[in-house]
């Protein structure tokens, strides 16, 4: 089935649990490569990368069990640490092996992970920190082959912050000789998640969530024995806050820091949306009419890029003109021209898209989601568009939504899965 029908024009009420963070629990899996045993990880939410980073793990030797929202993982030596193309072109994120691997094993052959919808996704950060710190580093038939006796530890200056970079470095730098200080760090919240699940293994870690990170290494790492429960994914509660805006309705997201989303909640609250906060939880209450506000993306805690296919949807139906700026990727606005099919007034230019919103200013068309936030977006002006909305090629969403029209229904969307 990879259809999702929506009868826009309903405004949805109530409130919905969130999911645990995909962008944080890909790099907890990796990360137990780095220490032999059993590693549990509850709050996993059911993903299609997280199936995908299970076969990886299994291609290395290990065994993998996911009940429910509990994954289990027995780390054991692998035969050879190769990251193969037919696993790693599925889900690019598998480039975060590499660093482990590298570091507890002394080599990694890593598949190239190539570019995605987005942008040409480089890694040449990631393989320069690599260097830095002792790894000898080829790229042959389109692998990564790097090897190393023993890591050092170094300084190391990221040219820009990148979040996979900051992730590999930190865990490669776990086991090095001596100390490694990684300054441009990126402060997403999903690096103090993997930061925290290292230290419970026993690695030396301080600085995590801010721009300098320090890290003593250490000898071995081990399970910790206990279970570790995956964060809250943000960009699913900024997600379903956004689908409450966009019907005029009155929507609480629960069981998330209202912290991981701040920049999205003043924002949304520029737009006229009622906001109230309380620990753990979120309420938003859609303004009638919507105001156009502006958005640039940055790193975390500014504006997440990965809510601003969503935000673009809310922007069409908006009263008056809104800017998009997008600072992070290249070409992440693949989602405009399906919006423009819904009837949407938005003039894209490089890295700024310009939204000339009215409301109702979206009908429902049949459209094609061409990356996992794209289809986001898609769902949530079908959700606006009076009339059925079909989008189409919905497994992106299944990348990195865990049940998404389940939960939207639950709230009184007109939603379901068709072929
Ligand atoms: C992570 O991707 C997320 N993915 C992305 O979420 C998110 O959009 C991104 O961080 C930014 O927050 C996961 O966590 C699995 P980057 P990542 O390295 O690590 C450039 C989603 O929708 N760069 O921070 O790949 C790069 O080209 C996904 O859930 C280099 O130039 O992002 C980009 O322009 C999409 N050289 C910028 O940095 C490098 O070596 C940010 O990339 C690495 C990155």
């Amino acid at each position: 089935m990879d259809k999702m029908a929506i009868e826009g024009g309903q405004a949805l009420y109530g409130e919905v649990e969130v999911s645990g963070a995909k962008n944080s629990v890909l790099k907890l899996l990796f990360a137990s490569l780095l220490a032999e045993g059993e590693h549990v990880f509850t709050n996993v939410p059911r993903l299609k990368d997280v199936d995908s980073t299970a076969e990886l793990l299994e291609s290395l030797n290990c065994q993998t069990q996911f009940e429910g929202n509990t994954f289990r993982v027995s780390v054991k030596k692998p035969a050879e640490t190769v990251a193969h193309y037919d696993l790693v072109r599925k889900m690019r994120a598998s480039i975060l092996s590499l660093g482990p691997l590298l570091a507890k094993y002394g080599q990694a052959y890593v598949s190239l992970p190539g570019g995605c919808a987005i942008g040409t996704r480089p890694i040449d950060l990631h393989l320069e920190g690599l260097k830095a710190m002792g790894a000898e580093v080829k790229i042959e038939n389109g692998y990564v082959h790097a090897q190393a006796k023993k890591l050092k530890g170094t300084r190391f200056l990221f040219d820009n912050v990148t979040v996979g970079g900051t992730e590999n470095l930190l865990m490669a730098a776990t086991l090095a000789e001596g100390t490694t200080v990684l300054e441009n760090c990126a402060k997403e919240p999903e690096i103090l998640d993997l930061a925290n699940y290292l230290i419970q293994m026993g690695a030396k870690i301080t600085g995590h969530g801010t721009g300098v990170i320090t890290i003593e290494g250490v000898e071995k790492l081990s399970p910790s024995g206990q279970a570790f429960e995956v964060m809250a994914d943000r960009i699913e509660a900024g997600t379903l806050l956004i689908a409450g805006a966009i019907t005029g309705g009155e929507v609480s997201v629960t069981k998330v820091d209202p912290y991981l989303i701040e920049s999205l909640l003043f924002k949304l609250k520029d737009t006229g949306a009622q906001v109230t906060i309380e620990k753990n939880r979120v309420t938003l209450k859609a303004s009638p009419i919507i105001e156009a506000a502006d958005i640039t993306t940055a790193p975390f805690p500014q504006f997440a890029t990965d809510l601003q296919a969503q935000w673009m949807a809310l922007m069409c139906v908006a009263q008056g003109t809104s800017i998009i700026t997008e600072t992070v990727f290249e070409n992440r606005f693949m989602h405009v021209q399906e919006l423009v099919r819904m009837g949407a007034d938005i003039t894209p230019k490089a890295r700024v898209a310009i939204v000339r919103g009215r409301p109702n200013g979206l009908s429902a068309a049949p459209v094609m989601a061409t990356d996992l936030r794209a289809s986001a977006s898609l769902v949530l002006a079908g959700l606006a568009a009076k009339g059925e909305t079909s989008v189409g090629r919905i497994y992106h969403l299944d990348r990195g939504y865990e049940n998404l029209e389940i939960k939207l229904a639950s709230l009184g969307a007109r939603i379901k899965r068709t072929h």
